[in-house]
């Protein structure tokens, strides 16, 4: 397949695979699309130990990093304050939301190992900068993307001398036209169907909108392709290529626990709900007991980012280990619906492309009729 992405980075099939998994990551690239390693989670020697690795398996060929750059954000603190931080009434809520769920406290050295550090400095310009410094020593990465805010200029024009491409996510025009002008030379148009941080307009809307609006500019198109008919949606409505991040949570490769995948293969696509109890701004999310605890009468609040995630990183890290099916939540799009059993990244980039080609046959057999 050739598409102005394709060009752009030498792929063989226009699919960007975004994950947190450096599995994923490799095996995306390895069948021909460009895998795409998001950062939030890694502190600048964890990030170098990534890339080695994801260099020393995909045999020269392009990838790409995410950073999340919100432009709107409450001051950064140290985790080791976080009880003086936050208020009261939040720590008292989620403390007694897990007792009364019988999930215990964390061994102290797992509790003392998530006080360390300031959560929200990896989200800051400053903080991004030093995973770009990480970035530059690995010559395999041809594109940089970043979420929730237009990166600052030195960082897009460092990037750009030493040949990145450099991207963004966007969940409207007005976020489009503001990227396009801050020197962005690929845009993620992603609808709300998506998961993790969302907007609020449907796919089928957003995708031709920015695509007409940046144009020539090349569109990705994101939020809810998981197979082929999806992306031939998205190829029709002028996208050129899909960006995909919900589809790789059900493979073998991804890094999530065998009981949460369990909980996506059982999932409805209306049960991928918009909360913001993760991070403090909307993200689309598996609902589970303790994401709907928030919308219960007397519940608080969340917290502005990123205050909300030293909150909650605790409580997530104890229904985690203690396997609370029923508490477990993880950042999921609609597209939840159509994963019903583990497959492989190999899989479901062939897959995606055989229904893709099938559709492609079917509309020219279509065509002939009429
Ligand atoms: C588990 C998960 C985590 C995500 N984290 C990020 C992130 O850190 N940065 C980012 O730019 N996008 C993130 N996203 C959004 C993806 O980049 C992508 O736009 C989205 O998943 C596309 O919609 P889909 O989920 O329907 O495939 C995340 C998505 C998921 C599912």
């Amino acid at each position: 397949m050739r598409t102005k992405t394709t060009e752009m980075f030498g792929l063989d099939a226009p699919i960007f695979a975004f994950s947190h998994c450096r599995d994923v990551v490799v095996e995306a690239t390895r069948a021909g699309g460009m895998g795409v390693l998001g950062t939030t989670r890694l502190d600048p020697e964890q990030l170098e130990q990534e890339l080695r690795w994801i260099d020393d398996h995909t045999n020269g060929r392009p990838y790409g990093l995410d950073l999340a750059l919100p432009n709107k954000m409450e001051k950064v603190r140290d985790m080791a304050d976080r009880d003086l931080v936050l208020p009261r009434e939040h720590i008292a809520f989620v403390d007694t939301l897990l007792a009364d769920a019988g999930i215990p406290p964390l061994p102290s050295d797992e509790h003392e190992k998530l006080h360390l550090g300031s959560p929200g400095f990896r989200l800051t310009a400053e903080g991004g900068m030093e995973l770009i410094e990480v970035a530059l020593k690995h010559p395999q990465i041809k594109l940089v993307v970043s979420a929730l805010g237009v990166a600052p200029p030195d960082m897009v024009e460092l990037l750009h001398a030493h040949g990145i491409k450099v991207g963004a996510l966007v969940g409207s025009v007005a976020h489009a036209l503001r990227q396009q002008q801050a020197g962005m030379d690929i845009l993620v148009a992603q609808g709300m169907e998506a998961g993790a941080h969302t907007g609020n307009i449907a796919s089928m809307v957003l995708w031709p909108q920015v695509v007409d609006a940046v144009a020539p500019l090349p569109v990705l198109a994101a939020g809810g392709v998981g197979r082929g008919r999806q992306m031939a949606a998205a190829l029709a409505l002028g996208a050129e290529g899909v960006w995909c991040g919900s589809i790789w949570l059900g493979t073998r490769e991804s890094e999530l626990s065998p009981e949460m995948k369990e909980r996506f293969f059982e999932a409805k696509s209306e049960d991928a709900v918009q909360r913001r109890v993760l991070t403090g701004k909307q993200c689309r999310m598996l609902r589970s007991k303790f994401t709907e605890a928030w919308e219960a009468p007397g519940a608080p609040k969340p917290l502005p980012m990123p205050l909300q995630s030293m909150l909650v990183a605790e409580a997530r890290s104890r229904i985690e280990r203690a396997r609370n099916k029923d508490f477990m939540t993880y950042y999921v799009g609609q597209i939840v619906g159509d994963m019903t059993f583990e497959t492989s990244v190999r899989n479901v980039v062939y897959e995606m492309l055989t229904e893709l080609s099938d559709t492609f046959d079917r509309f020219e057999q279509q065509m002939k009729e009429d």
